[in-house]
């Protein structure tokens, strides 16, 4: 597994902003989708593509197209829902496929309770969105989920991880082509599962307590 911290200042400017328990729903949820955009131009970096040639008013140019299949990006329900409109504004073309998973706050378990996904994934290249990489229970179990649907390799964006959960899903994905690209790699996990500074539940920061 390829692990990338996309620790650009801009990103670290606008994470900062995003941890601070005082920035309200809207502007955090802005801010969810400014950082996607950026984090998702690291992660497409080896998105395929295939050759083309245009006509320019002044000659051919010979240029890239993304190539078939189309990418498909895979918000996973609910925080990963505020990540989907920044990555897809970066790959219009992109299909979207949806998984629902809640960690249990006692186990720290995960279970899959939403699945709209296509059932051949073959040859698919695959876009996990989840601000939060925590215990890394969700993060494996979706992983493995499109695997087993064939995918062929999958890339996860994550606003924070903690290096306990990139640990977990290391040994998760073993053999598998996984990369994850996160905006940061914080301290460690507290006693609750919770990431450590973090920026508390994404989910209800985002879309308020349920
Ligand atoms: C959060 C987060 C991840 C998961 C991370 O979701 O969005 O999916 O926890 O934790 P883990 O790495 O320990 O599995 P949550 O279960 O709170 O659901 P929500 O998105 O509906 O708030
Ligand atoms: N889920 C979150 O939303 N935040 C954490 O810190 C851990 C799991």
């Amino acid at each position: 597994m390829r692990v990338h911290v996309a620790d650009h200042p801009l990103i670290t400017h606008k994470l900062t902003v995003l941890r601070d328990e005082r920035t309200p729903s809207p502007v955090f949820r802005a801010l969810t989708e400014e950082l996607v955009t950026l984090l998702a131009y690291e992660a497409t970096r080896n998105v395929r593509t295939t050759e083309v040639t245009v006509r320019t008013p002044v000659s051919e140019a010979v240029g890239l197209s993304i190539a078939a299949p189309r990418p498909l990006v895979v918000p996973i329900l609910r925080a990963g829902l505020g990540m989907l409109e920044g990555m897809v504004k970066l790959v219009p073309t992109a299909e979207v496929g949806f998984l629902g998973m809640v960690r249990d706050e006692e186990t720290l378990q995960p279970t899959t309770y939403a699945e709209r996904l296509p059932d051949d994934l073959s040859n698919r290249q695959c876009f996990i969105l989840d601000p939060m990489l925590a215990t890394g229970g969700s993060l494996g179990a979706a992983i493995e989920f499109l695997f087993q649907r064939g995918a062929v390799d999958v890339t996860a964006v994550c606003l924070i991880a903690a290096p306990e959960g990139i640990e977990a899903v290391r040994k998760m994905t073993e053999g598998r082509e996984v990369t994850v690209v996160v905006g940061a790699l914080d301290e460690k996990l507290n006693e609750r599962g919770y990431i450590v500074p973090g920026l508390g539940d994404a989910g209800d920061r985002l879309y308020g307590l349920v």
